[in-house]
């Protein structure tokens, strides 16, 4: 039987290589995307003798026009259909908005935001054709508080998703916003962020985001919030002022 082809973006590093090791335990064929060669073809090796799957790998920079072509080329080919998209690949900028160039805001925008829905206008045709396919962004719980323009992008993709996910739910296709708060990655280390006023308790493992987001999606959630204490924090968040939400999500910077 064959099995079915999930492409992950990001994948070499955190949340993203942990949705290519689920993937792969479950018997997916894998395309990894992200920009470093050499660490995409060491996850490849390792992912295909664990789990006997098919590991392509795809070098892109997903802030270009071109990497974001050649992974949108990949997406749209017929023969090898992916049923699966992770648009997970992202960075956040360490500076104030007003400090920041305003490249590098255009890079973070079209990273968060712009690549994934152009990756998901990419992959609609052949999963709407097919009548089956799976879409998981990644985004934060950032989204749901005011937190410069990294929440803001967040809050685009939450919004994305809960429009796909009723439009093309009943077709087949569905799609989730998986919003983590803290996890354990590489991600504030490359922000150059200083996380010591992070308490311990307000950290997540890749493993847990990740397995309740698939899960989610499985079950036809728009928005996944993994973890009960991460849900009651922004059941809360609605109910207090913007400022006091603000300083709890700047909390390590
Ligand atoms: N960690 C957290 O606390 C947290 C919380 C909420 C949401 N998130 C979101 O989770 C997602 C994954 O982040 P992470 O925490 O797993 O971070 P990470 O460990 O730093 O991994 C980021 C991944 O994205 C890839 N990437 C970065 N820039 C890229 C580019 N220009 N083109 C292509 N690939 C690129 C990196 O690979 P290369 O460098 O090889 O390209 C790497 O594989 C992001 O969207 C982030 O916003 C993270």
């Amino acid at each position: 039987m064959e099995r079915p082809i999930a492409l992950i973006t990001g994948a070499t590093s955190g949340i993203g290589a942990e949705f290519a090791q689920q993937l792969g335990r479950s018997q997916h064929d894998l395309v990894l995307v992200a920009r470093d060669v050499d660490r995409l073809e060491a996850k490849a090796v390792r992912l295909r003798t664990d789990f006997g799957v098919e590991v392509e790998i795809l070098s892109a920079d997903l802030v270009t026009d071109s990497g974001v072509a050649s992974v949108c080329a990949r997406l749209a080919e017929p023969a090898r259909p992916v049923t699966v998209l992770v648009n997970n690949a992202g960075f956040s900028l360490v500076g104030a908005f007003e400090r920041n160039t305003i490249d590098e805001e255009a890079a973070h925008l079209r990273i968060l935001a712009q690549t994934p829905m152009e990756l998901t206008h990419a992959v609609l045709p052949l999963m709407l054709a097919r009548g089956k396919g799976q879409i998981i962004n990644i985004a934060s719980v950032s989204a749901f508080i005011p937190r410069g323009t990294y929440g803001a992008a967040k809050s685009w993709l939450v919004s994305f998703s809960r429009f796909a996910n009723l439009r093309y739910g009943p077709k087949g296709v569905k799609v989730t916003a998986v919003c983590p708060g803290f996890v354990h990655t590489e991600f504030h280390e490359r922000m150059g962020a200083n996380m010591g006023g992070v308490r311990s308790w307000m950290w997540l493992n890749a493993d847990q985001v990740v397995r309740e987001g698939l899960a989610d999606n499985a079950a036809g959630k728009a928005v996944s919030i993994p973890s009960r204490r991460y849900a009651t924090l922004m059941a809360l968040s609605r109910l207090v002022p913007d400022r006091l939400a603000a300083a709890a999500g700047n909390r390590g910077r």
